[in-house]
């Protein structure tokens, strides 16, 4: 935060520091990126819950962001999401009883050229069909294999 220089323009990409540092926004995070940007605390929860790609919940040992923008959407997000949720068990926003897979959803990560995307552990990866996307999450190391 001392790099963005506190300024209130600076909100977002604090956010996305914080998120970067500790895996998930949690109250404290959020209450000293308020203190120190001298943002109100309700403009800074209102902008950690607008954004799909922020999340307030301790996350998995692995994330898979489902990109839902309209590219995707039109190359089978839709089924990737789903197929996800009948083999993981877990919706968007969720992680999986073992604390192995979080998934989220966002709207357009900018690939649009290799859509369908998910992003798996912050890679991008394109052009999956949803039973490939399930065997990419299910070959994920798991604690100690890391
Ligand atoms: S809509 Fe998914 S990358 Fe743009």
């Amino acid at each position: 935060m001392r790099r963005l220089g506190g300024s209130y323009d600076a909100l977002i990409e604090s956010l996305h520091a914080a998120q970067e540092a500790f895996g998930y926004l949690d109250d404290e995070a959020m209450l000293f990126i308020s203190d120190y940007l001298g943002v109100p605390r309700s403009r800074v929860f209102a902008v950690a819950t607008f954004y799909s790609y922020f999340t307030l919940k301790p996350q998995g040992e692995h994330t898979c962001v489902v990109c839902t923008g309209t590219a995707c959407y039109i190359n089978g997000a839709g089924a990737i999401r789903k197929r996800i949720e009948q083999e993981l068990g877990i919706k968007s926003g969720e992680t999986t009883a073992d604390n192995r897979v979080s998934t989220l959803t966002a709207r357009c990560v900018g690939a649009c050229s290799i859509a369908p995307v998910i992003v798996v552990d912050g890679e991008l990866v394109g052009k999956l069909s949803p039973d490939e996307v399930v065997q990419l999450l299910m070959a994920l190391p798991k604690g100690a294999d890391q």
